[in-house]
């Protein structure tokens, strides 16, 4: 059948992965896979705050420029993650800062590294997983600033007025006590006239997941009807539990057509991303969780979005 990239573009959306763009030098396979099958790339780490600001001031732009040289030559877009997270920071980023110089330091990064690339990033995760599995939000060196999230998208759109601006976390597909918290803090932003375009679900689950169960098509159309644009970030689905390897490749296959058809279903979804493409090179390899196989071959997963799109 036709690459992912050819149907998707069919129907006026994008399918995408998760890089590492150093593979890109390294497997022609990955890369021309990469850009055979998908029409959107996000950086599964160099754009990462520990990755691009190293220590305070200076920073380390190289493998972003590859994967963003990359994206430009194949015509695919780019997600940009991540502006504000709890995780993947410098060391220098945990000393002890005034509220004031704690929003130089964003302003700072937030200038620097959206600027860089205005214009050619199309959707920015300005913040990333801001809210606690208890629903609560979640301490972060960024907290001593009280207003950090509201802060993150003005700087964000000031920097980039073309790029749509993203709030992105995990555990909230389904109805339920924190995608309760996520809508409530997203209401409040788009109240406050805060720039906020979109909500991505990351959408890192295992077998047993179901979008019906957890009632992912209702969860999604709230946030649509805040006027928000809706994304599948980061999927992947671990193979792990009982059963013949057949069978879980089969269920596998299952739950990306669940989430890809509940996606197609909610006109304002416009984009399905996975968390890489290949069980070659994925932070969950050892449960072989994406859509090609370790030797680049098509899984069961791969027929189901083919056949979904
Ligand atoms: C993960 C990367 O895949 C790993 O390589 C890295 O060691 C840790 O981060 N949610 C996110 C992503 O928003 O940035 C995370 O990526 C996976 C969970």
């Amino acid at each position: 059948g036709p690459p992912l990239r050819a149907l998707a573009e069919k129907r006026n959306f994008q399918i995408g992965a998760a890089v590492e763009p150093s593979l890109l030098l390294q497997e022609p396979e990955y890369a021309r896979i990469l850009a055979q099958e998908f029409n959107l790339v996000v950086a599964e780490n160099v754009m990462k705050w520990g990755a691009l600001q190293t220590s305070r001031g200076q920073y380390n732009f190289a493998l972003a420029d590859l994967l963003m040289d990359f994206a430009q030559k194949n015509r695919m877009a780019v997600r940009g993650h991540t502006l504000v997270w709890h995780q993947q920071l410098p060391r220098w980023m945990y000393g002890s800062f005034s509220p004031a110089e704690m929003e130089a330091i964003l302003r700072e990064h937030i200038q620097t590294v959206v600027g860089r690339y205005r214009g050619r990033i199309a959707y920015w995760d300005v913040v990333n997983e801001a809210v606690g599995d208890d629903a609560k939000l979640r301490p972060t060196p960024f907290e001593v600033l009280p207003d950090y999230l509201e802060k993150a998208f003005r700087l964000a759109r000031e920097a980039d007025p073309q790029a749509k601006l993203f709030y992105n976390d995990y555990g909230a597909e389904g109805l339920g006590p924190k995608s309760d918290a996520i809508y409530a803090l997203l209401k409040g932003l788009k109240e406050r006239g805060v720039p906020l375009d979109g909500v991505g679900f990351q959408v890192h689950v295992d077998l047993g997941f179901s979008p019906g169960a957890v009632r992912m098509a209702e969860n999604l159309e709230r946030f649509a009807r805040l006027g928000l644009e809706i994304h599948i970030t980061e999927m992947d689905v671990r193979l792990s539990g009982p059963g013949s390897r057949a069978e879980r490749l089969e269920k596998q296959a299952q739950v990306y057509r669940e989430v890809m058809r509940v996606c197609l279903g909610q006109p304002r979804c416009k984009a399905f991303t996975l968390w890489g493409f290949t069980d070659a090179h994925s932070w969950r390899s050892a449960s072989e969780p994406l859509i090609f196989d370790a030797d680049y071959k098509p899984k069961p997963a791969y027929l189901a979005l083919q056949q979904a799109l």
